[in-house]
């Protein structure tokens, strides 16, 4: 039970509340759910069984189990797992930290009239471009190291003390704030309006290839997938434990979760085009757009509206935690896994490393490294690593021993069908949505920066993630 919490606390995210109704939107509504739920079957599921088994099988983190296919491939592992740490993890702790904030802002609905210019001017005090870094904003550093305390408390007490309660308790406590959200969002006036717009079905969007590319990032993203997280979980799992059940179970719930919110995600935006008499598509938004922007204003509208947007960013932080504390142990389980090092030095270490290193995305510039930071390490980096992952399980390791491994112990059993989806599918997906990026990514500069800005910043964290990696992989085994 504490491990498939754990890993539904880790799938279920940010993601899942700001990111999954938008693309659902977006992407032909209702008629969005066959894409998602084909990529689900064909590319989630199969992946998340093939972390499960490798990790249980070889008993190790990323780089420990990619060892073990083959010394060369145990870079990579480590690739994974200090992107996921270095790159993903500091700036998604600086996000979670803005949630904390408008946690507290919510009482007294601080950003008044205009949430819109309380954002980015009040509260970012955003500068106006990524090379013009300003000054670090103070509570957005303090909420940083809140929340990294928190995170590091969390690990530091170890797998069952620390990381199994603390999913043990925000578990149910986000499922039940959540399911106060949907039902008050949805008696509002105009909720109606905001669930048709999320889910009444296109199905001409269907024939578009951008919508199947989304529906694959999406389930990517959102199961946590080729980052070492899972492995790392499972390979906490005793010698007896039903692999092929859990992964379902944890796809399911992460899925289910991912609809269930984005009713009241839907119903607030149609309760607010309502209000101002707008239509839906003017006030529909995405990540940091609708947490930061359009909800706050709804929530002004709302009567007791700082108890919701109270509530709401609540949930944003538990969600961002319980994320967050399985990004950090992808890295720090490798860590004790090759050098024997003891879990309280090296949560600690990593906690300060992580807490300075991730300043740069408090200060007035730290909105545009989020989003450059960003762009590479999940478009480019986590993409890289997915398709490397499937090759080298599907063609050098054999999908043979991992699935045999599944069925002795599981109660349902894996055919063919995922030995095809490992050689075949996932790669080719993979592929496919890597070759995208890259010419979207290269075809005009990200977000309207300066291509010298963009290849600096994001090329660079890349590049040190690399260096990071191939400095300890190369470091002989203590274990
Ligand atoms: N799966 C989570 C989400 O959807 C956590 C996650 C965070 C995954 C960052 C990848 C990167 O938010």
């Amino acid at each position: 039970m504490g491990f498939l919490l754990a890993a539904v606390g880790s799938a279920v995210g940010l993601g899942n509340i700001w990111r999954f109704s938008y693309i659902t939107y977006a992407n032909g509504g209702g008629a969005f759910l066959i894409p998602y739920f084909t990529a689900l079957i064909t590319a989630g599921i199969p992946l998340l069984l093939l972390e499960f088994s490798l990790a249980h099988r070889f008993k190790g983190s990323a780089p420990a189990a990619y060892s073990k296919v083959g010394p060369k491939w145990e870079w990579l592992g480590w690739w994974a797992v200090v992107f996921v740490m270095f790159g993903i993890e500091l700036y998604y702790m600086a996000i979670i930290s803005w949630c904390l904030n408008y946690f507290f802002l919510s009482f007294g609905l601080k950003w008044g009239v205009d949430p819109n210019s309380f954002f980015f001017k009040t509260f970012l005090g955003l500068s106006s471009s990524p090379i013009k870094l300003g000054s670090i904003r103070p509570p957005i550093a303090l909420g940083l190291t809140a929340i990294w305390f928190l995170t590091w408390i969390i690990s530091y007490r170890g797998i069952q003390k620390g990381i199994e309660l603390a999913n043990k308790i925000f578990m149910p406590l986000l499922f039940v704030l959540t399911a106060i959200l949907v039902l008050w969002s949805m008696n509002l006036k105009g909720s109606a309006l905001g669930i048709k717009a999320y889910l009444e079905p296109d199905f001409k969007k269907l024939t578009h290839p951008k919508v199947w590319i989304d529906a694959y990032s999406q389930i990517f993203f959102t199961l946590s997938l080729a980052q070492g997280i899972m492995i790392a979980y499972a390979s906490y799992l005793p010698e007896k434990a039903n692999l092929t059940r859990d992964a379902i179970t944890v796809s399911l719930m992460n899925c289910g979760y991912s609809i269930f919110a984005g009713f009241a995600v839907f119903s607030t935006l149609g309760f607010m085009a309502t209000v101002q008499g707008k239509p839906i598509d003017a006030v529909v938004s995405q990540s940091i757009g609708l947490a930061f922007v359009a909800y706050p204003e709804a929530v002004s509208l709302m009567p007791w509206g700082s108890m919701f947007g109270a509530i709401f960013f609540f949930c944003l932080v538990v969600a961002g935690l319980s994320s967050s504390i399985s990004l950090m142990e992808a890295f720090i389980s490798a860590y004790i896994d090759k050098f024997g090092s003891n879990r309280k030095k090296v949560t600690t270490v990593t906690s300060i490393i992580g807490l300075l290193g991730g300043m740069v995305f408090t200060t007035q510039g730290g909105l545009h490294w989020i989003n450059i930071v960003d762009h590479f390490i999940t478009d480019y980096g986590l993409v890289l690593s997915g398709l490397l992952e499937s090759v080298m399980i599907g063609w050098v390791l054999g999908t043979g021993i991992l699935r045999d491994h599944m069925n002795d112990l599981s109660s349902v059993k894996v055919g063919t069908w995922w030995d095809i989806s490992i050689k075949y599918i996932v790669p080719a997906v993979l592929g496919v949505i890597f070759i995208e990026a890259i010419y979207s990514g290269f075809s005009r500069p990200y977000h309207g920066y300066g291509w010298g800005e963009v290849f600096a910043i994001g090329g660079g964290w890349l590049a040190a993630t690399v260096i990071v990696a191939t400095a300890l992989s190369s470091r002989p085994w203590n274990r």
